[in-house]
């Protein structure tokens, strides 16, 4: 039996203990262990520096300095996003966001290879799976934790109308009988894609529509075509061209009525023979049929063709505002969007093996500016699967940007490129090519 005595007898109650054998072996273990780490620390630091503390090597975007661990550590914090932003433009995702989430959340370091882009859909479902925003009321789907709840594009929503101001049908100019057999229009005829394959290209009027559309007029002495230009430059072209022809053709132009004196006319050119009052007379006349108003049949008269009603200007344009005092006609601003579904990012040449009817189907037929042809989700969830292997995929970033939410088109054509180390020095904008 241990009495407490015994005990106490193993307590050692002496202020300044002596250094027992055991103790100072102890004592020696630990300085040999500490030389041998120190040894170990500096052996390791004189060859790798830094990245002997390396948990795997930073990403391939950042191989370059990698080894200067305080550009991203300093030594009491986990990584923050101010080291990021030393270099890095911020732009936030959304200014209605209630928090803003750390860049290392997403973007995950030290994994080498291509893990720094590497996001999975849980990183955009976190917050959009129940949206919190500071807008209220929210102005978009709350609930979008897959694609397939995934909310119907903005642009096909009901209500929603194209609004271009130019008048266009797309079923007469694929059908037409006035158009011969040799010029027949397909879609490529019109809509050619960007250079990056992404959208296509504006519809302008020199390449698509000119050739069957041209702006001719009858002039003194022939025809003359009116420039596509705005009004005040198409007057001063028209003025340029008439005195052309009127000093080239000034005979025929500025004769008298009955030629019967042979040779040179030789009498003074008065008012009603001058240069301005011919110029003043044509330019009216010119500008009488250019701004013709196009007048179209009454709602119940069977609808004409409206190229035999007017064949200028407002065949195809909107009177603009009335314009200052010299009464110039003006054109209504077009407004074609260049981009619809200005929240996600498509691309016509990853589908270019897809017949352009296969996701407008209804653009052959529309008759009229206002329809809207563009595919709806449930087109895009054919192919684009959730959880299918075979899909097309439904991972948010490939159809979304996460930073570039502002619209800057320079931004989102360097989407997935690779950016130049200038770009994040700033000595370039994001999305340049160095040639
Ligand atoms: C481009 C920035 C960057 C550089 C450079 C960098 N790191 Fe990191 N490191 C990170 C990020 C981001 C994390 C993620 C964890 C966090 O939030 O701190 C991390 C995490 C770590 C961790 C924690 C281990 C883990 O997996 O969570 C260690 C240890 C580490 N880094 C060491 C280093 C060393 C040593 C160097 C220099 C050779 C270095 N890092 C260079 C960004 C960087
Ligand atoms: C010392 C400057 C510097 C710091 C600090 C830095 N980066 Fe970078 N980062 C770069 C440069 C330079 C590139 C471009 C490399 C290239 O052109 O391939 C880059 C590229 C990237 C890319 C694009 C990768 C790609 O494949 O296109 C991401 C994402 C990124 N950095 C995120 C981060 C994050 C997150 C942090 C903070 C943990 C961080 N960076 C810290 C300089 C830095
Ligand atoms: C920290 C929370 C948060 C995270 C993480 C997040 N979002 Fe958002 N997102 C928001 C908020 C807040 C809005 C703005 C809501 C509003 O406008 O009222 C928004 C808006 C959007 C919009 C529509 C509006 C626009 O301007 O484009 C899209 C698309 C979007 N997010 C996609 C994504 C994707 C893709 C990811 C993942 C890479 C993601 N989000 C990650 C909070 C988040
Ligand atoms: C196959 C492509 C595709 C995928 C995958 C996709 N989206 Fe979208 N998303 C779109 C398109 C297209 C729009 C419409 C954009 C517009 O109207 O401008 C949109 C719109 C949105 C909007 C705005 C909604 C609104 O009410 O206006 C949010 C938020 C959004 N997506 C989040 C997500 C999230 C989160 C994921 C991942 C779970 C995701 N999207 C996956 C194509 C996609
Ligand atoms: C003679 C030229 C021409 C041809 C041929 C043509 N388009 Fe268009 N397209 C236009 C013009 C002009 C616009 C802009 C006016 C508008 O917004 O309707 C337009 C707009 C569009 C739009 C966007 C606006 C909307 O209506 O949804 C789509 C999509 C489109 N066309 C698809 C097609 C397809 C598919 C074909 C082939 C079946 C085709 N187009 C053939 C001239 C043409
Ligand atoms: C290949 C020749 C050709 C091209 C190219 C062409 N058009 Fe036409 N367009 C015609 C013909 C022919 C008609 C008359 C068709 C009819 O009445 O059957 C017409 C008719 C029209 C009409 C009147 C439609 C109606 O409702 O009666 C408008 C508006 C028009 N075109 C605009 C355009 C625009 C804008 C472009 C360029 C984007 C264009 N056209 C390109 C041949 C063409
Ligand atoms: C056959 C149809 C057609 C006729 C006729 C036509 N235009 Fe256009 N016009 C277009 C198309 C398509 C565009 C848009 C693409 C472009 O800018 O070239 C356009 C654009 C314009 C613009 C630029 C508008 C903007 O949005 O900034 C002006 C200005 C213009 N036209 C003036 C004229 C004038 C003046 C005439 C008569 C002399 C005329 N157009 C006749 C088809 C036509
Ligand atoms: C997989 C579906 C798909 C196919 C196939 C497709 N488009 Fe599109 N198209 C779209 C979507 C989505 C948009 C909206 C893109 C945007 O503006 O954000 C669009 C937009 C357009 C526009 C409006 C201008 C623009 O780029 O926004 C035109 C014109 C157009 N498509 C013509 C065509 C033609 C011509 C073909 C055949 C060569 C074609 N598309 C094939 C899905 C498709
Ligand atoms: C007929 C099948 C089909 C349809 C319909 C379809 N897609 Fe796709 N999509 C594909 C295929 C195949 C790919 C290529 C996948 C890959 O490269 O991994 C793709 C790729 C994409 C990409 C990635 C492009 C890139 O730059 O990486 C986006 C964004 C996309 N589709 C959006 C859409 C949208 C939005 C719709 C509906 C308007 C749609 N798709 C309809 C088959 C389709
Ligand atoms: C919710 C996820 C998420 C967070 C958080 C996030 N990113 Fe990104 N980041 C992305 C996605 C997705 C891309 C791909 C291109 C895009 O969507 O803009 C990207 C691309 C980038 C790129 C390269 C391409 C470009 O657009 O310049 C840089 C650099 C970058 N991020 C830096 C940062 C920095 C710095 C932070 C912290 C302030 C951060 N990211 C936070 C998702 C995220």
């Amino acid at each position: 039996m241990r009495s407490s005595k015994d005990l106490a007898k193993r307590l050692r109650f002496d202020r300044f203990p002596r250094p027992d054998r055991f103790r100072r072996s102890y004592a020696l273990l630990g300085i040999v262990a500490m030389l041998a780490g120190v040894g170990g620390w500096f052996l390791l630091n004189r060859t790798m520096h830094d990245r002997q503390y390396l948990p795997g090597p930073v990403s391939q975007a950042h191989a370059t300095f990698g080894d200067r661990c305080d550009n991203c550590h300093d030594q009491f914090h986990s990584v923050r996003n101010e080291a990021c932003l030393k270099c890095h433009e911020v732009r936030v995702h959304s200014e209605f966001e209630p928090r803003t989430p750390h860049c290392a959340e997403c973007h995950v370091e030290h994994r080498g290879g291509q893990t720094l882009l590497a996001l999975s859909n849980a990183n955009c479902v976190d917050c959009h799976r129940q949206l919190v925003t500071k807008r209220s009321p929210a102005i978009i789907q709350a609930e979008i934790p897959t694609f397939a709840a995934h909310p119907t594009f903005a642009p096909l929503r009901a209500g929603q109308t194209d609004r271009a101001a130019l008048r266009f049908n797309h079923r007469i100019h694929l059908t037409s009988d006035k158009i011969a057999k040799a010029d027949t229009l397909t879609c490529a005829s019109c809509h050619q894609p960007n250079r990056a394959g992404t959208l296509m290209l504006p519809i302008r009027f020199e390449p698509h529509c000119k050739r069957c559309h041209k702006q001719e007029l009858q002039g003194p002495t022939g025809s003359i075509e009116a420039l596509h230009k705005s009004p005040e430059v198409v007057r001063a072209d028209l003025i340029a061209q008439l005195s052309v022809v009127g000093i080239r053709d000034a005979d025929a132009i500025f004769a008298p009525a009955a030629p019967h004196l042979p040779g040179r006319r030789a009498d003074v050119i008065d008012d009603s023979h001058s240069l301005r009052e011919y110029q003043e007379r044509w330019l009216t006349k010119f500008e009488d049929a250019l701004y013709k108003p196009l007048q179209e049949a009454p709602p119940g008269v069977p609808r004409q063709g409206l190229l035999e009603l007017n064949k200028y200007c407002y065949l195809c344009h909107f009177p603009g505002a009335a314009t200052a005092a010299d009464q110039r006609p003006s054109i209504e601003a077009t407004h074609i969007p260049r981009k619809w579904l200005l929240h996600a990012e498509f691309s016509h040449r990853r589908h270019e093996l897809i017949a352009c009817k296969e996701c407008h189907a209804s653009a052959a037929t529309g008759e009229l500016t206002t329809d809207i042809n563009l595919p709806n989700k449930e087109r895009c969830a054919r192919c684009h699967v959730d959880g299918v292997l075979q899909s097309a995929g439904t991972a948010c970033v490939s159809c979304h940007l996460y930073h570039d939410t502002s619209r800057r088109a320079a931004l989102r054509a360097g989407r997935r490129r690779e950016q130049t180390t200038e770009v994040f020095t700033g000595k370039e904008p994001p999305g340049g090519v160095k040639p």
